[in-house]
């Protein structure tokens, strides 16, 4: 078999076999197709597509250039979640104690943020001494024990995706669906849980930016799931604006605490509920979303959500912060409305950049992060406003953010005219 004629049949729009997806994908990971046949061929694939059975076969190849996680020694059913990334997207933090206090088993390989996304791992380093480089038989023995554990996903699963999507990155196509639909998808089945939620998000702080994309992604994604034999269900939800009130990584481990006790923003709460209540259903572990609902909000009420959440950080080596004292700067700063009317639009992108230059994420993969700044909103879409309101607050350790103080006010769009929230769970895709 040669590259050159698997590049031309897609170029033309043909179908690739099984025969032929496997060659590229093993010789390019082995090193024996080099990085220009593959860019020739990753952008044939974004100008002509694949369809659902090519997408399906890319899926299996890219999961077995490396190892799959066992979960069989686990009692019980798995969940798994997983965001296609956000701004303010601490979900996982509050989703897998509820669901662990409820009784289901949370295995999750998490990453880290990179750009304007914040990422799960860098939100648990937060907290002094929490480990999330755990030896498999640690993972496995903590979920079986307390039901939940978060750690940072090895460089032996879906290697071939990682080499892919570094390549994508630098050859302008991360954004073809059946490729973005093949690489979630290969991580999440190596990750081996029984029952997958995928929250997709969409708008300006997303990758996917139309509801139409989004759902394409997600059918692909179920119907993926369904050819090996896993029940997927994708979530559409909003990110025109961030998730909650905070952005950066303190910040948001205290938001989640607060979402765990009961007492967080109405959409981070909204979102976990529905998430976690179909992830408890999809484990026979509630006989309809109604009772998993009310089995969520018990285990926030009797505080056991919160303490599976301390449970795992004293599991993984961490030392639970005095949530009063755990954020360190230099000065808090409010960001001033200088109109009167409703926020219109909260810039989730822009938001998400002023965080990460602030410190709390990174622009380079090696990049240090400062833990203790970012944002706290203090008006998201539809709030009205006064004239010197409070938009946000900003945490910071720099010198001189003046440049950044004015991104942050642009960043908010204030209107005379009535604002409709946005809907925060736009669709549900299930098989
Ligand atoms: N997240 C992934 O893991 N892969 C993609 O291609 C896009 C988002």
């Amino acid at each position: 078999m040669r590259m050159v004629d698997i590049i031309e049949k897609k170029r033309d729009g043909h179908e690739l076999s099984k025969a032929e997806i496997d060659f590229f994908v093993e010789g390019y990971t082995n090193d024996d197709i080099p990085d220009y046949q593959m860019s020739s061929l990753l952008m044939a694939i974004y100008f002509n597509g694949m369809n659902e059975e090519e997408s399906s076969r890319l899926t299996e190849a890219l999961l077995e250039s490396g190892e799959t996680i066992d979960l069989s020694s686990i009692e019980g059913k798995k969940v798994d979640k997983h965001s296609t990334g956000g701004v303010g997207d601490k979900t996982t933090l509050v989703l897998g104690p509820l669901v662990a206090a409820c009784g289901a088993k949370f295995a999750k390989l998490s990453g880290r943020g990179l750009g304007h996304t914040g990422g799960t791992l860098d939100k648990l380093e937060s907290i002094e001494g929490f480990n999330i480089s755990l030896s498999t038989e640690s993972f496995l023995d903590q979920v079986n024990d307390i039901g939940i554990a978060i750690a940072g996903q090895t460089a032996s699963l879906a290697p071939a995706d990682k080499a892919l999507y570094a390549l994508r990155d630098v050859t302008g196509t991360v954004p073809s669906i059946p490729l973005i639909a093949s690489s979630i998808m290969s991580k999440k089945l190596a990750s081996g849980a029984d029952v997958i939620v995928l929250d997709v998000k969409i708008g300006e702080g997303a990758f996917m930016k139309t509801l139409d994309d989004a759902r394409e992604l997600s059918r692909l994604m179920v119907r993926i799931g369904k050819d090996f034999g896993k029940k997927v269900t994708c979530f559409i939800t909003d990110m025109s604006q961030p998730l909650g009130f905070a952005v950066g990584n303190k910040l948001e481990v205290i938001e989640a605490m607060q979402t765990l006790q009961g007492n967080g923003p109405d959409d981070l709460q909204r979102l976990c509920t529905e998430i976690g209540a179909y992830l408890l259903q999809g484990a026979e572990l509630a006989e309809d979303i109604e009772t998993a609902r009310k089995m969520i909000q018990e285990s926030q009420e009797t505080l056991k959500a919160s303490d599976v959440f301390k449970e795992m950080v004293e599991r993984q080596g961490g030392k639970m912060p005095d949530l009063n004292e755990f954020i360190k700067t230099e000065g808090i700063i409010a960001v001033k409305s200088e109109a009167e009317g409703n926020v219109q639009k909260v810039n989730a992108l822009d938001i998400g950049l002023s965080a990460m230059r602030l410190g709390a994420g990174r622009t380079k993969k090696d990049d240090a992060i400062d833990y203790d700044v970012g944002l706290v909103l203090n008006k998201k879409v539809g709030d009205k406003v006064e004239h010197d309101d409070v938009l946000a607050y900003v945490y910071n350790n720099k010198e001189d953010i003046t440049e950044e103080l004015k991104t942050i006010l642009g960043a908010f769009t204030i209107t005379k005219e009535h604002v409709e929230r946005p809907p925060l769970i736009v669709d549900i895709i299930e098989e």
